[in-house]
């Protein structure tokens, strides 16, 4: 790891245990709002402790909100594929740059109990991930590749495994809606390999950095 991400990631632990502190004062609240709205909807209005303390700065409260385009979406991703992912940043198996700089320090804090219920809260988060409105250059291109691939260039569909309207399933990851920066970042990833999964790595292999930004933009516009 680099001393940068080192840095990061003492910072990170300092936080917990600041946070840890605060965990009364916050259960607390929890009950107190739950009270006042009737009993219906404390389970589903309950946010999970590292969703409000960690999850929340960067993911949004309901995984929707981010200002930032290279961090993704997860309201209402599959929660297989959310428990896979947190377990691979944690155990360093996620290690692009992104990941191994912001996600490392934040799923090594987290217990097996804890990605299960961050995991179950994302997953059930409604509305799920849908397109900002934003267009981007290459959408009906995009459409091509994610619908029938490039045979001349040995790009398979997209929909082969993602599905027709690229909403996966299990550990097969929902990518509609999705951000067009995160995407975009992610293929880049796969293509150069730093983020490792053997079959992204060998469908990114032939892809161009122009038909990467046409499959975001069709697929961002989900
Ligand atoms: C400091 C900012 C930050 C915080 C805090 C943070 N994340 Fe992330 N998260 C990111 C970034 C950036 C990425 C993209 C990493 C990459 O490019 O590999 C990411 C990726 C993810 C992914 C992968 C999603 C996908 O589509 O593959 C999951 C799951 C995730 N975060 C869950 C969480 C959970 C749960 C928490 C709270 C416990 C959390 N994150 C806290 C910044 C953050
Ligand atoms: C053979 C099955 C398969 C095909 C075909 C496929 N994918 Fe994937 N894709 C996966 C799997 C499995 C993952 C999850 C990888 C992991 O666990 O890290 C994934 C992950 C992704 C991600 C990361 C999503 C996230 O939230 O981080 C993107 C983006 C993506 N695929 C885009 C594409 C595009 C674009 C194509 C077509 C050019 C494509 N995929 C074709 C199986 C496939």
């Amino acid at each position: 790891m680099t001393k940068l991400s080192h840095k990061k990631e003492s910072n990170w632990a300092r936080r917990g245990q600041t946070a840890g502190a605060w965990r009364p004062l916050a259960v607390a609240a929890l009950f107190a709002f739950a009270g006042s709205a009737g009993a219906a909807k404390v389970a589903a209005g309950h946010v999970p402790f590292r969703v409000s303390s960690d999850c929340q700065i960067c993911h949004g409260m309901h995984g929707a909100a981010t200002d930032y385009g290279v961090i993704p979406k997860l309201a209402g991703q599959h929660k297989a594929y959310i428990v896979q992912q947190l377990q691979q940043f944690r155990d360093g198996k996620r290690a692009d740059n992104n990941g191994d700089v912001y996600m490392l320090p934040v799923a090594q804090a987290l217990t097996n109990g804890q990605i299960n219920e961050v995991a179950s809260y994302f997953a059930a988060q409604r509305p799920r991930m849908q397109s900002a409105g934003v267009q981007h250059a290459g959408a009906a291109q995009g459409k091509a590749i994610f619908t029938n691939g490039v045979a001349s260039e040995q790009i398979p569909a997209c929909a082969e495994c993602h599905g027709a309207n690229a909403q996966g399933a299990g550990t097969f990851p929902d990518i509609a809606g999705q951000r067009y920066d995160y995407i975009v970042q992610q293929l880049k990833y796969f293509h150069n390999g730093t983020r490792s999964n053997q079959l992204m790595n060998q469908i990114a292999k032939n892809i161009t950095v122009p038909q990467m930004k046409a499959v975001a933009a069709y697929l961002s516009s989900l």
